[in-house]
């Protein structure tokens, strides 16, 4: 979390753009432009992004706070491509930090293409279990200062204790339009039963699999003749939309539902 207070105006670059001079916590003075959009986006004098505000703000003294994002994956990362690159567009919140469960997977690889610091803890590979798994990323966690977790096709089941300690900070996709077809292989027994519409949801994470409360949902038709992997991609695709706008709400600490 980046916190700090507006010290003056600097320059009225025109009717929308502004430069202000903010003094950060450990007291280094920096010139920021603000966009006054209907979100105003906080962002220094190399282009980075640093915070958002409604069209009032910022006022001299204000504090600002943004919150770090980490994306967990498992495989090939599409949804956390998505997630990076709706960040750096829309600039609601920062992605801070990848993690990784498998070393040598294409998420990976993306990750660090989008300059994202990445870390891998393979569960297998640490002595003493998941708990030491889970201790070494809640270590990095607390060392990129991380405020929000997204599960991006993160495919290990993280711990009661370590769900516990992130409540209410920790998101999740899951393929299916929940509560229906938690768990594992979700396309497949929506093909067995013959359903005619599918999709995704965006969670937040508890100690009981796919169950914590819904943020955001995304319906996909099935059509005649459907093929899982159609209906993989199909769903996929919708992902890419549903996460990042869910994540976007979420950051503004907005609770209304997406619907797509
Ligand atoms: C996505 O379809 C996501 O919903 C799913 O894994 C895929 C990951 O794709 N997650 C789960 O099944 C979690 N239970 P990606 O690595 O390309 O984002």
């Amino acid at each position: 979390m980046l916190t700090g207070t507006f010290e003056s105006i600097r320059n009225v670059v025109s009717l929308y753009r502004v430069y202000y001079n903010l003094i950060s916590n450990d007291g280094v003075s920096t010139d920021y432009l603000i966009d006054h959009s209907s979100i105003i986006y906080l962002i220094d004098s190399y282009g980075n992004f640093v915070t958002h505000f409604n069209h009032e703000s910022p006022v001299r003294g204000e504090t600002f706070v943004t919150k770090k994002v980490a994306i967990f994956i498992s495989g090939s990362g599409s949804n956390m491509v998505a997630l990076v690159k709706s960040m750096h567009r829309l600039q609601f919140a920062l992605p801070t930090l990848v993690v990784s469960n498998k070393r040598d997977v294409s998420g990976v690889i993306k990750a660090r293409n989008l300059q994202i610091p990445t870390v891998c803890v393979e569960a297998e590979k640490v002595a003493g279990c998941d708990f030491n798994f889970e201790a070494s990323i809640q270590k990095e966690l607390e060392n990129y200062k991380i405020d929000i977790i997204c599960l991006a096709g993160f495919m290990k089941v993280l711990s009661a204790r370590f769900v516990d300690f992130w409540q209410g900070k920790i998101l999740n996709i899951h393929p299916s339009l929940l509560p229906k077809y938690k768990g594992l292989n979700t396309h497949e027994r929506v093909l067995e039963n013959n359903e005619e519409l599918t999709g995704c949801t965006v969670h937040e994470v508890t100690g009981k699999l796919d169950c914590g409360r819904i943020l955001g949902q995304a319906t996909v038709p099935i059509f005649p003749d459907d093929s899982v992997d159609a209906i993989k991609s199909r769903v996929l695709e919708k992902e890419h939309i549903l996460y990042p706008k869910t994540l976007q709400q979420f950051c503004l600490g907005r609770s209304d539902l997406v619907i797509m």
